[in-house]
């Protein structure tokens, strides 16, 4: 038995230690935000956090998360609204295919944790591992630069910094929005 902590959650998992911690999440534990793409360490879409690290989970074996904590793009959405970086990332209407974003999304957020104002040349070094075969680069950038400022405002999240009115509709429109994002991107 493999005991996981993922998302703040424990989790039992009758695997082999050896398991990629990608397919213990997708397939053990059902969370299908994270994806699949080469398998390899190379495209970044399988992003997630080791205390609060990005790594690659299709090439790191389940073993190495034990004692450790987990964290899943389910995993950096607030209760109520949207993170810094997922709003930016829907203002900005970022992703096109999607299926690049979750993995785009955890490395930037892991980006703005160790350094709150990053340069253009500081995104691209944090970010040159997540590649997008749809070429959403020049928005991933400008969103990062939108989170960052929202967080440098000192927001829990961006829809506090809109009016009230506004904010409402805002909240509603972009949460909808990014759910049906998030609803796309669960897709096998
Ligand atoms: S699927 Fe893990 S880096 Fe490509
Ligand atoms: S949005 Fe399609 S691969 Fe990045």
């Amino acid at each position: 038995m493999i005991q996981l902590t993922v998302n703040g959650q424990r989790y039992s998992l009758d695997i082999d230690d050896d398991t990629p911690l990608l397919w213990a999440v997708r397939d053990a534990i059902g969370l299908k935000g994270s994806k699949f793409g080469c398998g390899a360490g190379l495209c970044g879409a399988c992003t997630m956090h080791l205390n609060g690290q990005p790594i690659r989970s299709c090439i790191t074996p389940v073993s190495t998360a034990v004692d450790n904590e987990v964290t899943t793009i389910e995993g950096i959405t607030p209760a109520e609204g949207l993170s810094p970086v997922q709003q930016a990332w829907v203002e900005l209407n970022v992703p096109q295919c999607g299926y690049c974003q979750s993995g785009q999304i955890m490395s930037a957020t892991a980006l703005l944790a160790s350094n709150p104002a990053p340069s253009d040349a500081e995104i691209d070094q944090a970010m040159s591992g997540n590649l997008c075969r749809c070429g959403t680069y020049p928005r991933i950038r400008a969103a990062i630069h939108k989170a960052s400022a929202y967080a440098n405002d000192g927001q829990t999240t961006a829809t506090t910094a809109t009016t009230a009115t506004t904010a409402t509709t805002a909240t509603t429109a972009t949460t909808a929005l990014y759910t049906e994002l998030r609803q796309e991107a669960s897709h096998d």
